[in-house]
């Protein structure tokens, strides 16, 4: 608990514990419905009008880009340095990012911009390679911040040295449109989001062109974090009328595209749709917040290195059934977007219920896993890890924005259900 405390310290400022009603939630809507979100450019012209933006606000004689991006995104760089090149823009291209953005890889991209002094980053890529540039990009400006103990209430004043695009490779994490990082310490293997409105990037371009190429797999993992976006930053104790909004039209679309992305791996338009579906669920939870099947997931990642969205969205119906059955606010909330796939049922508790096993369905049909064990984790490996992983859950922040309240034995439980495929009936 006490790492926990350290690690959410802006918590315990009265304000925020009043706000939150620890956890009584429900007072902080109505107090903070702050919305923030880049500029989105969705679309085959994106490109070319960020390449007036960056002109019209870069002097020449200045015009730096550092392009980020991980092993595999190098390739799409060539999309963007052609209009680079046609503004004279010079450019270095980094391709150090890895997976879930560790510490170390961060520490690299920082360096590599206090020595190139680029006046604009561009990240090319997953949520892995976003959330590196974002961080290397907020440490290039405020060397001095200590990324864990960011909070959303900081001033950082960034952006004095440099701007920051996002072009996302993959359909689900929608970190081109959020004030959040999440970030692997290397020491602990332990992964943490961390947030600030400021960490909003300037400018999101949502190009069909840089996720034609997505895999199945990659396809069904990222898409099923869109949902869990969607449908916690509908549920969040943080939610507000902004996020609602956004939540809606996402699980809508999830539900039609994401299908349609997975049978034809070459449906532009279904493409298209899931990048912007992804987008939407990142302005709801971006500026609503995650809940328990991220706090879950995390620890998933941290623990037994398993994909982000694989890992949230194996555990978004469980954390349904849980919720759905303590919370009536919440259970209403469940069956209203329920009711956009045409799910109802006696009560809002069974309509929660067929939610979570429609879920479960479009996951088959998808291919990604709906237990530990169809994910293919081996029984000793999770006895190992299961005290770690309740552990690290316990210390996500995205637990504080569950609408039920819980703790460590029931979190045991939750993974102990999750690895046999059970519904949770606790
Ligand atoms: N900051 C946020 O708001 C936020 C939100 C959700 C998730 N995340 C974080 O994002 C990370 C996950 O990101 P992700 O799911 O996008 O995956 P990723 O960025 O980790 O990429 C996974 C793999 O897919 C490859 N890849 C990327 N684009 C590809 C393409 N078009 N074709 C083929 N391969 C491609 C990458 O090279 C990498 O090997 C996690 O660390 C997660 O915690 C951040
Ligand atoms: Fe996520």
């Amino acid at each position: 608990m006490d790492k926990k405390r350290e690690q959410l310290a802006f918590y315990e400022m009265d304000i925020v514990k009043d706000m939150m009603g620890l956890m009584g939630g429900r007072a902080l809507r109505g107090i903070m419905s702050n919305f923030f979100t880049s500029r989105i450019y969705a679309g085959k012209v994106g490109l070319f009008l960020v390449k007036n933006y960056l002109e019209a606000t870069i002097e020449k004689g200045e015009r730096r880009a550092l392009i980020i991006t991980d092993a595999f995104t190098e390739r799409f760089a060539g999309n963007v340095t052609k209009y680079l090149d046609l503004m004279q823009m010079d450019y270095k291209i980094w391709s150090g990012a890895e997976p879930e953005a560790p510490l170390n890889t961060i520490e690299e991209g920082v360096k590599i911009c206090e020595e190139f002094k680029p006046k604009v980053l561009i990240a090319i890529g997953g949520g892995s390679v976003m959330d590196t540039a974002k961080a290397a990009w907020v440490l290039y400006e405020k060397p001095d911040v200590e990324l864990e103990s960011l909070s959303p209430f900081d001033e950082l004043g960034l952006r004095a040295k440099a701007k920051l695009i996002c072009i996302p490779t993959t359909t689900g994490t929608g970190s081109e449109v959020t004030k959040a990082i999440v970030i692997r310490d290397d020491e602990t293997g332990r992964k943490f989001a961390t947030m600030n409105p400021e960490l909003t990037p300037d400018i999101a371009i949502l190009d069909p062109e840089f996720v034609v190429g997505l895999p199945k797999e990659l396809t069904a993992y990222t898409g099923m974090d869109a949902l869990t976006h969607a449908i916690e930053g509908y549920v969040s104790v943080w939610k507000n009328d902004f996020s609602d909004g956004s939540s809606l039209q996402a699980v809508k679309m999830v539900f039609e595209w994401l299908p349609k992305s997975i049978e034809d791996l070459t449906d532009l338009e279904a493409r298209e749709k899931m990048l912007v579906a992804a987008c939407l669920a990142g302005m709801s939870f971006g500026n609503s917040q995650a809940a328990l099947a991220h706090s879950l997931g995390h620890s998933m990642g941290s623990v037994l290195r398993t994909h982000h969205g694989l890992s949230v969205g194996m555990a978004l119906p469980y954390t349904i059934e849980f919720n759905c059955t303590e919370c009536e606010e919440t259970a209403a909330q469940y069956s209203e977007l329920a009711g956009l796939i045409g799910i109802r049922e006696k009560d809002d508790v069974a309509t929660s219920m067929k939610f979570a096993e429609a879920i479960r369905e479009l996951m088959v049909k998808i291919g990604s896993p709906t237990s530990f064990k169809e994910a293919g984790v081996k029984k000793k490996d999770f006895k190992a890890g299961l005290e770690k992983l309740v552990e690290f859950a316990m210390m996500d922040s995205s637990l504080t924005m569950n609408p039920r309240n819980t703790d460590s034995n029931e979190l045991r439980k939750l993974y102990e259900y999750m690895f046999d495929g059970k519904k949770i009936d606790f």
